[in-house]
């Protein structure tokens, strides 16, 4: 089966290619490097990707929709897993307007060639942030949750897309599956989230700066979500949105006292919410359960020993 990765030399798409190539599939992955985070650690990600087995790369921005088209004319892929997207917080309430671009029109142009080059399942990368801020009240989201009511233009621009990827369903008939990811961390992790930026401090022995210490997020292992995508890739079934996510919401107190046995000289200071951050993530997963069988199999204390024991190795 062709399938093909859109932000694959990403943290997620590094990770979903080494894991496919290894289940067999004709993979291709497409990429743009965008400057969000360095090449240099993208270019390492696809090195790793490779060392699992042979795929296809290509260098192309889906924002030049032109290019996509004829890039997809002949390609024959029946699958398309599109992670690419510019993440975070922060940098959206600073620059909303890229976001427009690179969450929504891009992935306007890949659902339209991926309507007309006949593709027969779309899975989309959504994230938690759909479901907007709890306003302290905490309990699990489940997918039917998400009203639009966000907190951020990176989690409005999400809600935006999923809506297209329903409109372009509805216009071509390919099945859809929307996945909402829920802090995903591990070796490779995004350099902008919460853990690879302590990781960082913590190795150059600098004091941690934490935003809100009592928010919580429901962290989750690089290796459950890829099982997850794997999962859906396996079970289309129409229009399915899931949450991926470990069903556990952790304060960032307990991720700094787990990070302890790590680096005993951990030294924290406390800083007021951020604009746009929530106060938790919290997925219920019972919907990916007991209809794609996920089942998490991660706790944050072996994740956490396994991306440190990366970050020790690359961070340095
Ligand atoms: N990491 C998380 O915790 C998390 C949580 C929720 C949702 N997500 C979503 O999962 C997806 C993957 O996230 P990630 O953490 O791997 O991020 P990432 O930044 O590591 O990967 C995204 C990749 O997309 C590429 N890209 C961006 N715009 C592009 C364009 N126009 N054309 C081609 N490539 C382009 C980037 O160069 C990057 O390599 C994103 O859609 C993100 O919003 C991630």
């Amino acid at each position: 089966m062709r399938i093909l990765i859109t932000g694959g030399a990403g943290f997620i798409g590094s990770h979903l290619a080494k894991r496919l190539v290894k289940e067999g599939y004709d993979l291709t992955l497409i990429d743009s490097f965008h400057s969000y985070y360095s090449k240099q650690q993208k270019l390492d990600q696809l090195a790793e990707a490779k060392k699992a087995g042979e795929f296809e790369f290509y260098e192309i921005d889906l924002l030049d929709e032109i290019q996509l088209k004829e890039w997809l004319t002949g390609r024959s892929f029946q699958k398309v897993i599109h992670l690419a997207a510019i993440p975070g917080v922060p940098a959206s309430i600073a620059d909303p307007l890229q976001y427009i671009d690179y969450d929504i029109k891009a992935t306007v142009n890949l659902l339209r060639a991926s309507g007309e080059a006949g593709i027969s399942h779309v899975v989309f990368a959504s994230s938690s942030s759909v479901y907007g801020d709890s306003g302290g009240k905490r309990r699990a989201s489940k997918e039917g949750d998400a009203d639009g009511n966000v907190a951020s233009p990176y989690a409005a621009a999400k809600f935006g897309a999923e809506s297209f990827c329903r409109a372009y369903r509805n216009l071509y008939g390919f099945d859809l599956t929307i996945l909402r990811f829920f802090t995903v961390y591990g070796p490779w992790a995004r350099p902008d989230m919460a853990i690879p930026i302590f990781m960082n401090k913590l190795l150059r022995k600098e004091k941690l700066h934490l935003y809100n210490q009592n928010s919580a997020r429901d962290y989750t292992y690089i290796d459950d979500i890829i099982e997850g995508i794997y999962l859906s890739l396996k079970n289309p079934a129409g229009e399915k949105t899931y949450n991926l996510g470990s069903g556990n919401p952790v304060t960032l107190e307990t991720l700094t006292t787990v990070l302890r046995k790590h680096f005993p000289q951990l030294e924290k200071e406390y800083a007021p919410k951020r604009m746009g951050d929530v106060d938790a993530t919290w997925a219920d997963i019972e919907k990916a359960t007991s209809e794609l069988g996920y089942q998490p199999r991660f706790s944050l204390e072996e994740g956490l020993e396994r991306t440190v024991h990366w970050g020790r190795t690359y961070l340095r």
